[in-house]
């Protein structure tokens, strides 16, 4: 099957690279940016690849929602399969993806969009048809376990750790995605697609790394505590889906807390078959582009459908989660929180919540920012 890349970055060099020695398949062409077709096979305009006979499916590595949405849509209605890594672009439209694949009985793959070279989806997809899923989620950013990893076991500070994250990268072009959890996040709503044929698109409660400091990943190891960015799906007891992302403090021996550098951790539950946790590279060029490819040899294998036509959009409902969390904030800012195992470190104090609401702590939070207050918090394993 010929294949043709949209996208020459670091992701986009390597499924080129693989191409070359991936069995079945060969490199078409390569979409780059005007004045850089300095070879025979890059071309400037999606148009010239759309309307190449030889190419039968398109690769999309370039990130962001547009163009890529409008050249994913010609491709598709130019009858070529189409794979993506890009998450954002799944994620604002990947049911109009779909049902556009469909219409032109095309194929739309997006297993590196969520967990790097970890087989998450394709395993989920396989795993749906025959079990109930009770609830996915794990460690689904690379650069924020980098990040937390290397300030725990390197005594680095954020932004040492965030530059090294950069440079080797894992890191979005614009890192806020990563460090705010907006990535993971994304990623959690392309599995909740998968897995419950619902794409959550509003209702999310999101904390990100930005509030942990060197000191608080110190104070975690004197107590034998290791944090971690952890995302998590679902189904309630009551039928609400549920889709959050925050920081959780856990035990060194809990299987999160081993899981070290840009891998990633992608756990999925299954009424019968119990938990299932896959880990491996989440982010860079080699771990990414190993994705794409595999999903372009389902593609020749006939698996053709991740994300159904018939997908609904829906509001995520996270009342019905509850958390004990561990909190650092001014002592003075507190006051609506009953924490216990109090400890008052100047003007901070830090602590642990009753069980709450997901929602209830990610609104206290939100409450005190708003009014110029800094605070962290983090989960509690039970
Ligand atoms: N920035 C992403 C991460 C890349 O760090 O996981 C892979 O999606």
């Amino acid at each position: 099957m010929k294949v043709s890349v949209l996208g020459y970055g670091t992701v986009g060099v390597g499924v080129c690279e693989m191409l070359q020695n991936a069995a079945g398949l060969e490199l078409s062409k390569v979409l780059v940016r005007p004045g850089k077709a300095d070879r025979p096979f890059k071309v400037c305009s999606i148009d010239e690849i759309c309307a190449d006979p030889e190419t039968e499916a398109v690769v999309e590595v370039m990130g962001g929602v547009e163009p890529a949405y409008s050249y994913a849509m010609a491709a598709l209605a130019a009858g070529k399969h189409f794979v993506t890594s890009n998450k954002a672009l799944v994620a604002a439209h990947g049911i109009e993806l779909a049902k556009c694949a469909k219409e032109h009985g095309v194929g739309f793959l997006f297993s590196a969009a969520c967990g790097g070279a970890v087989p998450f989806l394709h395993n989920l997809v396989l795993a749906v048809e025959s079990d109930r899923i009770l609830s996915i989620g794990g460690i689904l950013n690379g650069t924020t376990n980098f990040m937390l990893d290397a300030m725990q076991r390197r005594g680095m500070d954020y932004a040492e750790a965030l530059k090294e994250a950069q440079a080797l990268g894992y890191a979005e072009a614009d890192p806020t995605a990563d460090v705010s959890g907006l990535d993971a996040l994304r990623k959690i709503m392309l599995g909740c697609a998968v897995a419950y044929d619902k794409l959550p698109c509003e209702g999310f409660s999101l904390e990100g790394i930005e509030s942990v400091t060197a000191a608080d990943v110190r104070h975690f190891q004197s107590k034998g505590l290791v944090l971690r960015l952890l995302v998590s799906g679902g189904v309630s007891q009551s039928g609400k889906l549920f889709a959050f992302v925050q920081p959780w403090l856990l035990r060194s021996t809990a299987a999160e807390a081993s899981v070290l550098q840009n891998f990633n951790m992608a756990k999925y539950r299954g009424q019968n078959a119990g938990d299932i946790i896959l880990i491996g590279q989440g982010a860079g060029r080699y771990p990414t582009a190993s994705a794409v490819v595999r999903d372009l040899s389902d593609l020749l294998h006939g698996r053709r459908e991740m994300m159904k036509a018939s997908c609904e959009r829906v509001e995520a409902d996270n009342s019905e989660a509850l958390c004990r969390y561990y909190v650092r904030v001014n002592a003075a800012d507190a006051r609506a929180l009953r924490l216990a195992q109090q400890e008052l470190d100047g003007e901070l104090l830090r602590g642990v919540t009753e069980a709450m609401p997901v929602t209830a702590m990610h609104a206290f939070a939100a409450e005190i920012r708003k009014n110029g207050g800094a605070i962290f918090f983090a989960a509690m394993e039970e």
